[in-house]
């Protein structure tokens, strides 16, 4: 479980944050919805450790507390991000871009290719996302939903414990965001994996999620369970 205790962060001169509290429990789905300019992405920045909160504290079962930088390392390493679909280097094929999910894995300055097991290790993730006959075909040949299974094969080939994914779903149909969907699920059931996922689509959000989290202006309006995300919750989070 990730703890999030009062955590307030600053961007530029604004507060983007505040004082937000909220749980984050393993080996489930959660999504975090909200207007635009609301603060989820800056969350989720949080939640990678990319942003520090200049108050409060982020805590992880199990782990030292967030400030240390040895946790903070590893922290990240046992995290893996989804980016929106043109994070992909369009002239690599497939498989390379999901070898890039290894980087922090190899020397940087190696010379050498990638070894047959991280090799092995990315087919596999694109075999989990339904890609293994795509690994060689260069990302711009890539239709907008196979890219996006590119993407989440190189959070997976990372073998994450906590899975983060920024509006993943942004340009990809609804029937692929269905499969997605099922195969993250099936990673949080198999392998105990914890997903957040920034979604501003609610019906996508609620299909996928076990718990969702809503932010009106930098703070909490809702922390329940999706199937307890009714229509009075939706009202609030997302008129005005
Ligand atoms: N780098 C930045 N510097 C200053 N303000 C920022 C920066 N990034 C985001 N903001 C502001 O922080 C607020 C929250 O942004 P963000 O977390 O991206 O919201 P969301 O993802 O919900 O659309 C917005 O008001 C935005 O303008
Ligand atoms: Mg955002």
């Amino acid at each position: 479980m990730i703890r999030l205790e009062n955590v307030t962060v600053r961007r530029g001169q604004n507060e983007v944050l505040h004082h937000l509290s909220a749980e984050i429990p393993s080996a489930s789905i959660t999504a975090v919805v909200g207007r635009s300019g609301v603060g989820k992405s800056t969350l989720l920045g949080v939640l990678n450790g990319l942003i520090r909160p200049v108050s409060g504290q982020v805590s992880v079962a199990g782990m030292a507390a967030m400030t240390c930088p040895v946790s903070l390392r590893e922290y990240r390493r046992r995290t893996a991000t989804v980016f929106q679909e043109h994070a992909l280097i369009d002239r690599l094929p497939a498989i390379d871009n999901v070898l890039l999910g290894l980087a922090d894995r190899r020397h940087p300055l190696s010379p050498l290719p990638w070894s047959n097991d991280m090799r092995s290790q990315a087919a596999v993730a694109l075999n989990e996302v339904g890609l293994l006959h795509r690994a060689t075909a260069r990302a711009d040949r890539l239709s907008g939903g196979e890219r996006q299974r590119v993407g989440v094969a190189r959070a997976l080939v990372r073998k994450p414990s906590l899975l983060l994914g920024d509006e993943p779903f942004a340009s990809v149909d609804p029937a692929l965001v269905g499969q997605i969907g099922d195969m993250l699920r099936e990673q949080v059931a198999r392998n105990g994996m914890t997903v957040v996922l920034v979604m501003h689509q609610i019906e996508t959000a609620l299909a996928l999620s076990d718990k969702v989290i809503g932010l009106v202006n930098g703070e909490v309006a809702y922390d329940g369970p999706a199937c307890e995300f009714d229509t009075e919750a939706q009202e609030r989070i997302f008129s005005m």
